[in-house]
């Protein structure tokens, strides 16, 4: 589908529709046949050098000296790049609180601290292990609770609160405290990071990059090179995965390779091979929760008083808007009357720590959801009563700790299905049948949900723009600030063109995300990558279809509301004319077949003082209902069954969508259950490769995997009536974690333990079988 039928002949079978329809990804064919190009498929231009980082062996100290002379002994090597030697400013990230290379100071094990650049990518990783560093070392801050005692922040804490806490919690029947820590997780893009830089005429450099924001990168290599904006060129034609992991990550490695570039006078690569990208890159950030909350005997939450810490590593990043989204995301998706919600971002010696799917969301989720289930258990309720019972629902029980009124609550239409689609009720009974008579294998059952709100939090990034071509042939190119990673942001965008237009989907390409044909772009990510470009490129396609209907319109005195295009048919009263007739014609009369598209989401304003607003433009939903066995004595887990169903208002592609959700659910399995960083006393990530960290795989995906689509458009005014879909779903691995603790707290009821589960995540065997016995 990607080769345009020839436009010439009208005749071809297409789709009347594009949108809605179950296309196949734009490039699936590219991928599939292993001819879709990476950045590091791009044949090198001639006297490419290749960049290999120099890592530092301690978490925090003083940089004496550097000694180099081995490594440029290596044949082949050209340059060993220091501190010293960089173009411009030494400053890079998102916080403006990193260097591109320590001159003094090292803040993290792995830290990149010279540059190798050699004739081969080989010789320059050998090289790189021959630099020889004196480091005199400092006393490292690596957990949370080191961080919190010594008050380390990477930027100063926040408190919201919403409601007389003090007076609801005093006056609640009941009352529990608790605990819930999250793990990190390794994005485990499969395209690694990776970067060509390459030095033009004039001072000018373009960039190949792997990268969710090539906008951001432009201007941090602009400002590393110390050149304007303009004269650096940065293109992005798709990634094998990002997940978070290069929206701003991926800048480092291709400020490092433009650095490069300009020192050496040559193009250069940078290709992290996937230990060292473990070691240097940012992950999700771990969080710890503590609570108190308040409650009436049905489990009704009356006050809460949270406090929320992340592990954000030795810079800010972007851990200042996910600490945010941990906060907006603490009421998951139920009405907290009164909340006081304290958030730590701490400052630890590891690498800094950077967006992941949910960005912030899932850890505020979590804290909420362990709440409930540990209300429940004290109570001895169906967790998922306990859950309904404090859904969000009519005034006043419809407002937000942030002061955002819920406006499109679906949840408690959305559950019931669920509930009785997936068999709740019946399914429980046979379960608690099945672990009275079962002495080791035990089974969980559990229903959650999920309330994300759509938006950027930042205002500003909530705009998009986009350009469509229409050649005189009928084909169209279209061009938007997004990125394509494998989500199918480019698909839908393409479907989108092709409705407006009015033309086949095939007849639709689109071209590279590149800094010099749409501006200022926003990084892909918050999940608003359609909302916002497919917007944008709707207002492109419409203005260049509105022309072409006042042209035949004019050339036939007829009204405009009498023309339509529709399947590349040009609609007037009586006739059918070709698209790529009318489009010749009007290009003929100087009619501009081409025009640029630009949206910004309406509605949404936040006050950063008083932390009120309406930060989201909607919210996403769904519900997951999962079944897991237990194996009480080795505390292996299986997910035996998963019945989801998800809002992703119209469907704009539902064989994209399916995929994001259940790509999303598992991905969050695997965050909750098997994926564990662990970090040596000494600062060393000891995970740092697929050896030691386990990622789901196929053989990981539930047998018994329904999921199915909430039909109903999004109630605001988005693009086709979709709504998001990278994020949300994640959410949903939350109904398997929360199984396993239904699994284990039947076994320590058998046992004579309480039923209140300690079991934090990631449930790894170990954690489980502590769970079982403590
Ligand atoms: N799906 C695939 N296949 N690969 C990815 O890297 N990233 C996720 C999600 N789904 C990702 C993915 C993340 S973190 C986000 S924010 C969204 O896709 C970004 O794309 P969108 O805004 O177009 O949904
Ligand atoms: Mo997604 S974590 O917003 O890149």
């Amino acid at each position: 589908m990607n080769a345009p039928d020839h436009p010439g002949i009208l005749n071809v079978k297409a789709e009347p529709q594009a949108c809605g329809v179950a296309a196949p990804h734009e490039a699936a064919h590219l991928h599939v046949s292993g001819r879709a190009l990476y950045v590091d498929d791009v044949p090198e231009p001639r006297g490419t050098l290749f960049v290999a980082p120099v890592l530092s062996k301690v978490a925090h100290g003083r940089l004496k000296s550097l000694d180099a002379s081995a490594a440029l002994a290596v044949p082949g090597v050209r340059r060993v790049v220091t501190a010293t030697d960089l173009p411009a400013a030494n400053v890079v990230g998102a916080g403006h609180d990193e260097p591109i290379l320590p001159a003094d100071l090292i803040e993290y094990l792995g830290q990149p601290v010279a540059l190798v650049v050699a004739t081969g990518a080989k010789a320059a990783r050998v090289a790189a292990r021959a630099v020889r560093m004196e480091v005199e070392p400092l006393p490292a801050i690596l957990t949370i609770a080191e961080a919190l005692a010594a008050e380390s922040w990477v930027l100063p804490p926040v408190h919201l609160a919403e409601g007389d806490v003090e007076a609801a919690m005093a006056a609640a029947p009941h009352r529990l405290q608790g605990e819930f820590a999250m793990g990190g997780q390794e994005q485990f893009y499969l395209e690694g990071q990776v970067a060509l830089a390459m030095p033009g005429e004039d001072g000018t450099m373009k960039v190949l990059s792997s990268t969710q924001h090539p906008g951001e990168v432009q201007h941090w290599v602009a400002d590393a090179l110390g050149v304007p904006a303009h004269s650096v060129q940065v293109e992005c034609r798709r990634m094998g995965g990002g997940f978070g992991g290069k929206e701003t990550q991926a800048g480092h490695i291709a400020v490092w390779a433009a650095v490069a570039a300009r020192i050496a006078g040559a193009p250069c690569k940078m290709r992290l091979d996937r230990d060292d990208d473990f070691l240097i890159t940012g992950k999700r950030h771990p969080f710890l929760g503590r609570w108190t909350v308040g409650f009436d005997g049905q489990g009704r939450i009356l006050a809460i008083d949270l406090m929320q810490a992340a592990a954000c590593g030795f810079s800010a990043d972007l851990s200042g808007p996910i600490a945010d989204r941990a906060i907006f995301h603490a009421d998951n998706a139920y009405y907290l009357p009164a909340a006081a919600i304290h958030s730590y971002r701490c400052k630890t010696h590891t690498q800094s720590h950077t967006a992941f799917r949910g960005f912030g969301g899932p850890q505020g989720v979590g804290m909420i959801e362990a709440a409930l289930d540990d209300i429940a258990r004290h109570l001895g309720l169906d967790p998922l009563a306990v859950r309904r019972i404090n859904l969000y629902g009519d005034a006043p029980r419809d407002r937000t700790p942030y002061g955002m009124q819920v406006t499109d609550n679906i949840l408690p239409a959305l559950i019931e299905r669920l509930e009785a689609d997936c068999g709740y009720a019946g399914r429980r009974e046979a379960i608690a049948r099945w672990n009275a008579a079962s002495p080791v294998i035990k089974r969980g059952l559990a229903l959650t949900p999920v309330k994300f709100g759509i938006s950027f939090t930042a205002t500003m990034f909530n705009q998009a723009g986009a350009l469509v071509n229409v050649y005189t042939d009928g084909s169209v190119t279209v061009n938007h600030g997004g990125t394509e990673m494998g989500q199918g942001l480019h698909t839908k965008v393409c479907q989108v063109v092709a409705d407006t237009l009015g033309v086949p989907l095939a007849w639709v390409r689109i071209t590279a995300t590149d800094t010099g044909r749409v501006p200022n772009a926003s990084a892909t990510a918050a999940s608003s990558g359609t909302d916002l470009n497919g917007r944008a490129a709707e207002f492109a396609a419409r203005e260049v279809r509105d022309r072409l209907r006042a042209h035949v319109a004019g050339t036939r005195g007829l009204d405009v509301a009498q023309v339509s295009i529709r399947g590349g048919k040009v609609l007037v009263p009586g006739a059918e004319l070709d698209f790529v007739a009318v489009a010749k014609a009007a290009y003929a009369a100087r009619v501009s077949l081409w025009s640029d598209g630009y949206y910004a989401t309406p509605k949404i304003h936040y006050d950063h003082q008083t932390m009120r607003g309406l930060p989201f433009y909607y919210f996403a939903y769904g519900a997951a209902a999962t079944e897991v066995a237990v194996d009480t004595l080795t505390g292996e887990t299986r997910v035996l069954r998963v019945d989801i169903l998800h809002d992703v208002g119209r469907s704009i592609n539902p064989a994209i969508d399916l995929g994001q959700i259940e790509g999303g659910f598992v991905q969050a399995v695997g965050w909750l259950t098997s994926e564990e960083l662990v970090w040596k006393p000494d600062g060393t990530l000891a995970t740092h490769a697929p050896s030691t960290y386990k990622i789901p795989t196929s053989g990981d995906v539930p047998a018994d995997f329904h999921v199915a689509l909430w039909p109903e458009p999004n109630r605001e005014d988005n693009v086709y009536g979709s709504k998001a879909v990278g994020e949300p779903p994640f959410m949903l691995g939350f109904a398997a974690f929360f199984a396993i603790r239904e699994a284990v707290a039947a076994a320590r009821r058998e046992q004579g333990r309480t039923p209140l589960v300690p079991l934090s995540a990631p449930a790894t065997p170990e954690a489980v079988l502590r769970a079982v016995e403590q």
